[in-house]
Order: C-alpha cells, then structure tokens, then sequence
C-alpha cells in the first residue's frame, strides 16, 4: 500500500467520522474516504486476524445459501477458495456502506463469481426473498452493529434448523467470564472498547456469551493478535455455531415460570 494511502487511513481512524441516525448513513460517511483503502490497509491478516481461520473453517454443503453480514469488501468470500465458494447455490454479500459494496461488486465482477449477489441493506433487517439460510457469517462486523442483539436473533430468525452461524470480532471478557471463555487483564478490559470505541467499533463482553447461548457451539477459538502501530495484542474469537434443531423461543419472550 503507498504511504500516502496508509497516513490517509491512519489520519480517518484518528479523526474518523459516522452521521446520521440510520446505520446505512452512518456506516456509509465512516466508509467512504476510504474505502478504496480498506483491503490495501487489512491485506493479509493485519488487523482483522480472524478472518483465515473463519473462512476456513465454514462447514459448506452443496447447495448451501451463504448470508454474509456485513460483509464489507468481499474479501471474506475469497478466503473461501474457489471450491467451496463453487459448492454454494448462492452467496449474498449484505452491506450498510454503498461505498464499500461498490468494491465488493468489482471483485465480484472480476473473479466471475456468477453465484454472488450484494445487497445494500442493515444486517438487522435484511430477508432473503428465497427462504431460510443456510450458513450467516458476521466477520468484523458485530462490534459495530450497535443493536447486535437484534443481528444475532435476525441472523437466528433466517436460519433452517442445523444451520450454521460464523463470527469473528474483537472482544473483551467479563471480569468473571463462564465457564470456557478465557479471561482478560484489567488493563484489556479497559483500554480495547474506548480504543476501538473512537472508530464506532465496540467490543463487548457479552457478544460471546449470547452467541453459546443462542446456538450450540461447534468451533470456539480466542486469541491475541498485533494490531498496527501498537505494540500491545488485542483479544480476538471465532465462534462457529449451529441452531438447535427445534430453536428455543427469544429469551424475552418465554413463557414466565412465577404465579
Ligand atoms: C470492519 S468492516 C468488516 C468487513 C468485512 N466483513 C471484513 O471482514 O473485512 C464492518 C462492515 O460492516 C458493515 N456494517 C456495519 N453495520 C452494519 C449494519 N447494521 N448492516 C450491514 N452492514 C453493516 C460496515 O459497512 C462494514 O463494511
């Protein structure tokens, strides 16, 4: 990537800017200087370290309709390869930011993948017209959907039964997380959420455990990872799930044991 590219990411991640009230006018203003940047600025597994290992592992069938929210550039599809992409009748690439999508479609485009199709629209919302998905993947994408309560249980909604969920995020842990979920240092705890927090990216303590909650966890794996320009490693997960076969009811809306 050229230096001049590289300082204009750097000076939009220090004086970064998202308006509007709706997330597809905020994701778009926060996207848009630079998004011609933004694989150039990520190439390889420079701060979004997860994503090989999530791509990778997605359990892909025949046939299988492939949600990717917030999928951004598109760059998670080419972590596929070209066999397991082929396996899929289709992938939809599901996006807030016109700007970003506008790079995806040129990929798209250049690699012929004919069995891809973007979307602009808020991954709380967006339905697949052709019935229930097979496979949703939120890759980096959940820290910044503020109603990520509504992401998961969307992504929930759109699922058959036994299919698969696959997220990978920054994150932070609980000061006493449960069982299985390791445990960060005060000082991660801390600085990670105001730090990413100034580029509308929240890490939260709690992503993880709604997503075990939610589905059964088939893949979990937490690590720690460099992040450019800072000499400190910030925590990252990739949890792959799958929706119970007769899916519990919303939390909210079990029926109440008091009299
Ligand atoms: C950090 S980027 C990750 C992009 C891509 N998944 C990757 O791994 O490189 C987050 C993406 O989520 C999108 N996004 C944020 N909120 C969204 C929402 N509510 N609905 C759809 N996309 C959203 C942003 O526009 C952006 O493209």
């Amino acid at each position: 990537m050229g230096i001049r590219s590289e300082l204009q990411v750097v000076r939009h991640m220090l004086f970064p800017r998202a308006r509007g009230t709706r997330p597809t006018e905020r994701m778009e203003s926060y996207y848009a200087p630079t998004a011609h940047a933004y694989d150039a600025f990520r190439a390889g597994d420079r701060l979004l370290h997860a994503r090989g290992a999530l791509y990778g592992r997605l359990p892909l069938r025949e046939g299988d309709h492939l949600v990717d929210f917030g999928a951004g550039t598109a760059t998670g599809i080419e972590r596929l390869g070209d066999e397991r992409r082929r396996l899929c009748r289709r992938i939809t690439l599901v996006d807030a930011s016109e700007s970003m999508l506008r790079v995806a479609r040129d990929r798209v485009e250049r690699r012929g993948w004919h069995n891809v199709t973007t979307v602009h629209a808020d991954a709380t919302r967006h339905r697949p017209s052709d019935g229930p998905a097979d496979v949703v993947v939120f890759s980096y994408a959940l820290t910044m959907i503020p109603d990520w309560f509504g992401a998961i249980d969307h992504a929930l909604s759109l699922l058959r039964p036994g299919g698969v969920i696959g997220v990978c995020d920054f994150h932070v842990s609980a000061k006493h997380p449960p069982a299985g979920l390791v445990r960060h240092a005060a000082w991660q705890r801390l600085l990670w959420p105001v730090w990413f927090g100034h580029n509308n990216v929240f890490l939260s303590a709690d992503h993880l455990p709604y997503l075990r909650h939610r589905f059964e966890t088939v893949h979990l794996e937490q690590c720690l990872a460099p992040v450019p320009y800072v000499r400190a490693r910030v925590p990252h997960y990739v949890f792959i799930g799958r929706k119970p076969a007769a899916a519990s009811p919303h939390p909210a809306e079990e029926p109440c044991a008091c009299s």
